[in-house]
């Protein structure tokens, strides 16, 4: 049996995000639904998700001992990664100690935080399929494994790195020190560690939102969501829809694949699977422990969220993934560099037929930073997605 309590008295039921960006604002949103107590973390004020839990606090989550402190400090029920920079030896320490919970588990968060743990679990340890792949530690070894047999063309990333940063495609041996140096540069952590992969020439890519709830009979169960398609540029969503159409083939092996990596991962909550697909042929590509950027779109498509889910997932709550109706996800990018941006043209882009938008209230815009994101429903996936792209282009973030 699932309690809940009541937020701010001494019977609250508190769970913490580690981050609170766009994805973790809706998480929060979902949970004070529930009259969950909320804790928002990030490493700067104002965040998104600061906005709008009951407390705000800011730390380097990459530091074990500022995050020990906080955890022992607000004693959550539920501590819930909601980016992959986190010092995760230090939850699975108080994980063991029983000091808290971390959803899904520690482990799964450590072995998402960077490429390596997930990629090698994924492939060597499950058998799935994936892209060739090599880790390297410098330009020579990332020559050799090209040479060696992955060939042109190949992709380069960072191992600690999200959102495209730091990768970029080689075509041929001149691009090599460039894909090197870029990859030095953008990634989070310099570890100076990149994986390169093989290119798969998918004829499309997907999301696929696996949830781990418990079920009437106290057990878990994995439910699916309907397929998500997505745009990439340079590694960043731009533009997202649901449901996908997918041979039933490939559907029934990407649920499989989504299957034996959440399963091997283990505890509550949703899971966003990437994979791509070749006619029936389908690859693993990575996995969030957390709601995934392309599933914005379940705002307006599901009955529950993936936000939804995700908290009532972790809760022990029942959830139910079924679609609602066809739907897409359009990003608005800040354009500009500056703080406290203003929006214009909200009213002309929510004149667009059944279309909605999230602004995130991000304090600071970058050209390239996710400032918001237009949703729209439709009776098919078509018309949703121009007037997803129709509404986005009506907002223009510019200096105050
Ligand atoms: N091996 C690959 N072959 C083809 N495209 C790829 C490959 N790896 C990545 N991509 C493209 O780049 C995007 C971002 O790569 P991904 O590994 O998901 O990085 P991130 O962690 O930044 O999301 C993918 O969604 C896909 O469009
Ligand atoms: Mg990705």
């Amino acid at each position: 049996m699932t309690t809940l309590g009541t937020p701010l008295s001494p019977h609250a039921t508190k769970v913490m995000l580690l981050g609170s960006g766009e994805l973790g604002k809706e998480v929060l949103i979902a949970l004070q639904r529930l009259g969950v107590e909320t804790i928002a973390v990030d490493r700067y004020d104002n965040a998104p998700g600061q906005q709008v839990a009951h407390h705000a606090r800011t730390i380097t989550m990459s530091d074990p001992a500022q995050l020990k402190a906080l955890i022992e400090a607000e004693r959550p029920h539920l501590v819930v990664p909601e980016i992959e920079a986190i010092a995760t030896p230090m939850l699975e320490e108080l994980e063991a100690a029983g000091t808290v919970r971390v959803i899904p588990t520690a482990r799964a968060a450590r072995l998402t935080m960077d490429r390596e743990g997930i990629r090698v679990l994924a492939a060597e340890t499950l058998g799935l399929p994936t892209s060739p792949y090599k880790f390297c530690n410098s330009l020579d070894e990332l020559q050799a494994a090209i040479d060696a047999g992955i060939g042109y063309p190949c992709i380069v990333k960072p191992v600690m790195s999200s959102s495209g940063k730091g990768q970029s495609k080689i075509d041929g041996p001149a691009d090599v020190q460039k894909a090197w140096d870029y990859a030095m540069a953008g990634g989070r952590v310099s570890h100076g560690r990149v994986i390169v992969e093989g290119f798969i020439d998918f004829d499309y890519e997907i999301t696929q939102l696996t949830v781990r709830s418990v079920g009437a009979d106290g057990q878990i169960t994995t439910s699916f969501c309907d397929p998500i398609g997505h745009v990439q540029v340079s590694g960043d969503y731009v533009e997202s829809w649901q449901p996908h159409p997918m041979h039933p083939a490939a559907l029934d092996k990407s649920r499989q694949i989504a299957k034996a990596v959440t399963d091997n991962l283990g505890g509550q909550g949703l899971f966003g699977v990437e994979l791509f697909v070749k006619g029936q042929d389908v690859w693993f590509s990575e996995v969030s422990p957390r709601p995934h950027d392309t599933g914005l779109v379940t705002l307006c498509t599901q009955h529950q969220s993936e936000f939804e889910l995700h908290a009532r997932a972790i809760l022990g709550l029942p959830v139910d993934t079924t679609l609602r109706n066809p739907g897409a996800s359009a990003v608005i990018y800040g354009g500009v560099e500056a703080q406290g941006i203003v929006f214009d043209g909200v009213d002309e882009a929510l004149r667009v037929p059944n279309t909605d938008l999230r602004l995130f209230g991000k304090p600071e815009s970058f050209a390239k930073r996710r400032m918001g994101v237009a949703l729209a429903r439709a009776e098919d996936v078509g018309t949703a997605r121009s007037n997803a792209k129709l509404a986005a282009s009506k907002v223009t973030p510019r200096k105050a």
